[in-house]
């Protein structure tokens, strides 16, 4: 059997509850049909909800990794993740988010570098601030994907990114405008967007993946693509997109 080399796939954002989690939970939902084997890592290392969205039991995260392979204690990648089902595994951010600020950024390539070979696809939930932790990761992707939604804050936040970007020739980056959170209004058009975020749109997430019982599904520790039979065109455009290069 070949070996598996990931591709490493985060979400990210300019501002915090785009919807980053959510999207990243039911684009692993989607994937599991696939028969690809899936890591979600949570690398919202001060208020990671992964592990607990899906009712996880787990031993290890991502901190004890990093502490063990500082301590020369780390054998197997097998022994940091949680199987949530057959295809999916979980790497849980931080259980106390006091060991969160121990993790030296320069670990998130080598346990990166570890689980690569495990995996087809790892997708990787951040929080949207950007530390040094994010800034690796994000090097380290072969995509990222901004979450926005139509506000103004932010639009603004998009629109300096993108400028950075740009000074960078840093491409491999699409936004996606997340109009799924029913508690946002949909203020501005893309036309609008675009010319203020000066670039285009790459992804939409319609209000009609709006889930109202969203609290049920994660009291129940479900994954919402995984227990419904909604069509998911938005993530299934995601997917494509980063399955085919
Ligand atoms: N499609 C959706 N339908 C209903 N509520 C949503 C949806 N997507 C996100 N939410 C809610 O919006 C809030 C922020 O979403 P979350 O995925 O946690 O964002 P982030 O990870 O960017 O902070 C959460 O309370 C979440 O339950
Ligand atoms: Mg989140």
């Amino acid at each position: 059997m070949a070996l598996k080399t990931a591709k490493i796939i985060t979400f990210t954002s300019v501002k915090g509850g785009t919807g980053k989690t959510t999207t990243v939970l039911n684009i692993a939902g989607l994937l599991n049909k696939k028969n690809l084997k899936i890591l979600i890592a949570d690398f919202d290392f001060y208020g990671g909800v992964i592990a607990s969205s899906l009712n996880l039991e787990y031993k290890n995260d991502v901190y004890t990794f990093v502490n063990d392979l500082m301590n020369n204690k780390f054998e197997t990648v097998d022994d940091y993740v949680t199987s949530f089902t057959d295809n999916i595994d979980i790497l849980p951010a931080p259980r106390d988010p006091r060991s969160a600020s121990k993790i030296n950024a320069k670990y998130i390539e080598i346990i990166l570098n570890r689980l690569k070979p495990k995996y087809d696809i790892i997708l990787i939930d951040t929080n949207h601030i950007a530390t040094p932790i994010n800034l690796i990761t994000m090097d380290m992707s072969d995509n990222f994907y901004y979450i926005i939604t139509n506000t103004l804050a932010d639009l603004k936040n998009m629109k300096s990114m993108v400028s950075i970007f740009k000074d960078m020739n840093e491409e491999d980056y699409r936004i996606v405008l997340n109009n799924s959170i029913m508690n946002i209004k949909t203020i501005y058009s893309d036309y609008d967007i675009k010319n203020m975020i000066k670039t285009e749109i790459n992804f939409t997430i319609p209000k009609s993946l709006y889930e109202k019982n969203i609290e049920k599904y994660i009291y129940d520790g479900k994954i919402i693509t995984m227990n419904s039979s909604s069509k998911y065109e938005a993530y299934e455009n995601i997917i494509n997109d980063f399955l085919k290069n």
